[in-house]
């Protein structure tokens, strides 16, 4: 017999953060053994409703019932005891353990004494039933954003829980594990076995994957049901209203221009001697958008790494207009080479300080921002008046913390700062990672301005179709080399496949 675990129900819910108020008034039903999406643009409250049912947000009006009887829940244990587990949008892993730990540290007891060969066993037999495999013995911090995303899926079905919810889990995945991710979890929703609460911008997922829908809007329920019952247009309308954007990338004709990067057998290898940057060359030429495309893992993390300076290459040369290039701040500056890692939260802000100090952090030690080593906060917040205008941040003020702001303005906050002043060189990872379909097109659109002004894009993603959408040339890396290159124009799908693959 399978335990009986009743739908979710929320009632009048509320949540206010100082002067926002996240959520208005929110009801919404979601049926048990359902596959159920939460929508919403940017900023809309999706993740807020997500954290109050995991007991980290109280919220100050309404009610929760589990199968039809009101629960409380006021922390993340009490989630678990009710079979509520949850995937969040920022990774929640610990770096410097491994898989293996990662999964026995999440269990909310544990005991004393492990009994470390037991416990390997079972993770072991786990893992053989899970749809992907993760080498339990790998260090977290050696993971892809992609790997990571599968092992927070794997933690919260180790952990058993019934009703998973998840914040944009394949925002990292290519399409293919997004796919067999997706299709697990179906599977497991069909069987019975599982009630998904899924918080995705993506309307392929949706609509291959969720039979129920759920949209809110700037904090309030703004309608949903069964997904079959609407087209894609009625959901991006019940989105944002009546402003849907239609934008099509305006791309400069490329004329014969001087290669400006050039990355010369970069060799990069791991205690061990495995090599995870192996010989990479490839070249960068003015006003030209070259893509990195690749499955996760093969070496794109790094090459951001080596490429901001965080890490040093072993050999190998960088090449700015064919002289010799160390990444260091003082370089970077001057060749007005710019460098955004994925996970901005993470590797390009300091989630303490506020929207307008994260955006100065270029250039708070520089004239007019700073006078006699005294920084000037009036002027630092008047330039993030007018980022926070021109890229559509919305913070409640500038003053903010930046770790208050929702997932996709976080984004929108650090590509202002990247990409407002004069750009020579910009190399971009993942670049709309959780952004909402109006984000992602006024970044991609911002990414094709910077190339048709003249600068070289080194774009890394893990998304083919922005791949494809964006770049002028497009090079597969694989085993942390680039093994084949290709204008767009020429470009075959099954080809580029094949390489991505390895073949
Ligand atoms: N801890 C917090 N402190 C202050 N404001 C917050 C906090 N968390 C969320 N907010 C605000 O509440 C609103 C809803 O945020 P939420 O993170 O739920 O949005 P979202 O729909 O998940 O967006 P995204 O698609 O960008 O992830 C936003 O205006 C956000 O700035
Ligand atoms: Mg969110």
């Amino acid at each position: 017999m399978l335990p009986m675990y009743p739908a979710i129900t929320l009632k009048n819910i509320s949540k206010t953060f100082g002067t926002v108020k996240a959520l208005k008034h929110v009801s919404l039903n979601i049926e048990q053994f359902s596959f159920h999406a939460l929508m919403g643009e940017n900023g809309a409250g999706k993740s807020t409703i997500a954290k109050c049912l995991m007991g980290f947000y109280k919220a100050e009006e309404g009610e929760i019932l589990l199968g039809g009887k009101e629960i409380s829940i006021s922390n993340p244990k009490d989630a678990h005891k009710s079979g509520i587990g949850m995937v969040y949008q920022h990774f929640m892993l610990v770096d410097n353990m491994t898989v293996a730990e990662n999964l026995i540290i999440a269990r909310d007891t544990i005991p004393a004494l492990l009994n470390w060969r037991k416990e390997k066993n079972e993770l072991e037999e786990f893992m053989k039933e899970m749809p992907f495999q993760l080498n339990l013995k790998a260090f977290v911090r050696d993971l892809s954003a992609g790997e990571k995303q599968k092992l927070e899926i794997l933690k919260m079905l180790y952990l058993k829980c019934k009703i998973l919810i998840l914040d944009e889990p394949t925002s990292v995945l290519t399409p293919g594990e997004a796919d067999e991710v997706l299709s697990f979890l179906k599977n497991l929703v069909d069987r019975k076995l599982l009630t998904v609460i899924i918080i995705s911008h993506k309307f392929r997922e949706i609509f291959g994957y969720a039979d129920a829908v759920s949209v809110l809007r700037k904090g309030k329920y703004a309608g949903g049901g069964k997904v079959s019952d609407f087209s894609k247009a009625e959901l991006a309308e019940l989105m944002l209203g009546n402003k849907v954007k239609e934008r099509n990338q305006v791309r400069n004709s490329q004329l014969e221009a001087p290669v400006k990067l050039q990355l010369k057998k970069i060799f990069n290898e791991e205690e061990a001697g495995i090599p995870i940057i192996d010989k990479l060359s490839l070249s960068v030429k003015k006003g030209e958008i070259y893509g990195v495309a690749g499955v996760s893992g093969n070496g794109q993390k790094r090459l951001v790494e080596i490429l901001s300076g965080q890490v040093k290459a072993n050999s190998g040369k960088i090449l700015i207009d064919g002289r010799e290039y160390n990444p260091v701040r003082k370089s970077m500056k001057k060749e007005q080479f710019h460098c955004l890692p994925e996970e901005p939260m993470k590797n390009a802000c300091v989630p303490e300080m506020s929207v307008a100090e994260n955006m100065a952090l270029r250039y708070y030690d520089h004239n007019p921002f700073q006078s006699k080593g005294v920084v000037k906060t009036k002027v630092i917040n008047r330039k993030a008046e007018d980022l926070i205008r021109d890229f559509n941040v919305k913070t409640p003020t500038p003053g903010t913390p930046i770790k208050a702001l929702s997932g996709g303005n976080v984004q929108r906050a650090i590509l202002a700062r990247e990409l407002s002043s004069e750009v020579e060189i910009l190399v971009i990872s993942n670049p709309c990672f959780g952004l909402d379909f109006n984000a992602i097109a006024d970044i991609r659109a911002l990414i094709m301005q910077v190339r048709n002004r003249g600068a070289a894009v080194l774009l890394l993603s893990e998304d083919l179709d922005e791949i494809i959408e964006l770049s002028d040339r497009i090079g597969v890396i694989f085993n942390g080399s680039i093994i084949y290159e290709t204008p767009v124009e020429e470009l075959s799908m099954s080809i580029l496949g094949e390489k991505m693959a390895g073949h």
